[in-house]
């Protein structure tokens, strides 16, 4: 019997993508793992699917109908070389190997083109959505040349998830061509940058509710499901207003509580912040929030810290206590008194501060995302319609979010939309806003209550806003110890002064 597609590598995300492939009419899936009693006993676990296990490369390739489509659902990194090599050795031309991990876009390139000359396609593919997503449609950026697309995509855009669109009579396939090569690689690292930042603002946000305003978990869950009935409304806000609902079961403490406060990280955050320092396009916010994971796992120096006095917000957690009708804290807090608690007259208002705060985060994360695949894009000579790319987070990946309605209303209404910020009603928001991120951000900095994302955040807000910033010091500096020279506002040209002569100046 003949499969239409192998998925190799059935760990949770393969095997769940696998799955999804064989839920389509008239679709036969091959499997295959290094470890084969794995892809068996997913295929026993899964009956339904109707798996043909592979033993060996040579076997899938057997098992395939020509030209074959192998998707690679491998850790990334020497895995991903090993399984490519396999199936390389054993594939013809005309057959593809698609490459689903979380690769590293230059990576996804030299393997393209190591590959080149046997004849074989080789497509990075970046897929959002963890372990559901895979099983249920993910969201698809693909990569690789235009004719390997116009292969997979029959094959891809069944299983991808559905955006419902206002307006539009079918849902939209989260699944685009975003460019050759490493360009749908390209775009999930920058999809996990916007995820890094999206999350530590939201934690930050959180982070304000409890400690400067006084809220509990499960009142600022509350709080964050109200957010996600309106322009928040996205799928981190959901999971966090979850997470802090819950409970411990071993202490019956909030779960937030008992979790050890130190962030993981696979990497994926610190290329885009990397790839975004290369290629000089400001992305302060993302990297702000890889910089706070580094940070949460510093124990030595986050110890020496504990030492150093002042204020550090009213940390005191609340293990009990919920939200009164006003939406203020109950219980100890409201008692205690001199936790300054909020009065809850004025608490709606500080948490609608606090919303808006996050909302203009959000968006300054967006623009710095999108503008760095605007600047990868030109690098490295892609095609990509952002349009299109912000389309196709709209179900699916992690960052779904409301706001990319907006986000895709703006590439509609201007063709060639330099920056996100270049759009009217977008940048009118963010300035709108901007009060609010001021003043939540100022609240946080005097109660010593770590914002760097949301600092971030403004400061890049205000970085472009700012008619002078810092830069002419800067250049003037660089001119005085290394003749680096500097253009003038008031006429063209370039210039050094003789800073160790008689201070005259030069035009090169
Ligand atoms: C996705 C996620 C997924 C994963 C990240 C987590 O889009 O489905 O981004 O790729 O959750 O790799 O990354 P960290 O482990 O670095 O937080």
């Amino acid at each position: 019997m003949n499969a239409d597609v192998a998925v190799i590598g059935t760990g949770v995300m393969g095997s769940n993508l696998a799955r999804n492939l064989a839920r389509q009419p008239e679709t036969r899936v091959a499997i295959y793992d290094l470890d084969v009693d794995r892809a068996r006993a997913v295929a026993a676990a899964h009956p339904e699917a109707g798996f043909l296990v592979a033993e060996t490369p040579a076997g899938l390739a057997q098992m395939l109908t020509t030209p074959r489509v192998a998707i690679l659902m491998v850790n990334a990194g020497p895995a991903t070389d090993a399984a490519i090599a396999d199936i390389a050795a054993v594939f013809e031309p005309g057959d593809i190997i698609v490459d689903g991990g979380n690769s590293l876009f230059t990576d996804t390139i030299v393997r393209g083109e190591q590959l080149e000359g046997t004849g074989i396609e080789f497509v990075g593919v970046g897929i959002s959505g963890g372990e559901v997503g895979a099983l249920l449609g993910p969201s698809m950026m693909v990569g690789g040349s235009e004719a390997a697309w116009q292969r997979l995509r029959p094959l891809l855009t069944p299983i991808a998830a559905r955006a419902e669109v206002a307006g539009l009579e079918a849902p939209v396939p989260c699944v685009a061509h975003i460019g050759t090569d490493g360009a749908g690689h390209f775009a999930k690292m920058v999809h996990n940058g916007i995820e890094y930042a999206d999350m530590q603002l939201i934690a930050e946000a959180c982070r304000i509710l409890r400690d400067d305003l006084g809220l509990s978990p499960a009142a600022i869950s509350a709080v964050l499901t109200e957010w996600n009935a309106g322009e928040l409304e996205s799928y981190l806000i959901e999971v966090t207003a979850e997470v802090l609902a819950h409970t411990d079961a071993a202490t019956g403490l909030p779960f937030v509580d008992i979790v050890a406060d130190a962030a993981g990280a696979k990497g994926t955050g610190a290329w885009t912040a990397k790839v975004g320092l290369d290629l000089g396009v400001p992305v302060p916010t993302i990297a702000e929030a890889v910089f706070a994971r580094s940070l949460s796992q510093a124990g030595a120096l986050r110890a020496l810290g504990a030492d150093i006095p002042g204020p550090v917000g009213n940390a005191e957690p609340l293990s009990t206590g919920d939200r009164n009708a006003a939406g203020g804290p109950t219980g100890e807090r409201a008692a205690a008194g001199g936790d300054d608690p909020v009065a809850p007259d004025r608490l709606g208002e500080r948490i609608e501060t606090v919303r808006q705060a996050l909302f203009a985060g959000k968006i300054l994360a967006y623009v710095q995302g999108f503008d760095e695949i605007a600047a990868g894009a030109q690098a490295y000579g892609w095609d990509v319609d952002l349009g299109e790319l912000a389309s196709i987070w709209r179900a699916g990946c992690i960052i779904r979010a409301r706001v990319l309605d907006r986000i895709v209303a703006a590439y509609d209404r201007q063709e060639g939309l330099g920056s996100l910020l270049a759009d009217d009603e977008l940048r009118a928001e963010v300035g709108q806003a901007q009060g609010a991120l001021r003043s939540a951000v100022g609240a946080a900095i005097g109660q010593g209550i770590p914002v760097p994302a949301l600092s971030s955040a403004l400061a890049y807000l205000d970085g472009i806003r700012a008619p002078r910033a810092t830069a002419a010091i800067i250049q003037a500096q660089r001119d005085f110890f290394g003749s680096h020279t500097y253009g003038r506002v008031d006429r063209p040209g370039i210039f050094h002064t003789l800073w160790s002569g008689d201070r005259s100046e030069v035009e090169l």
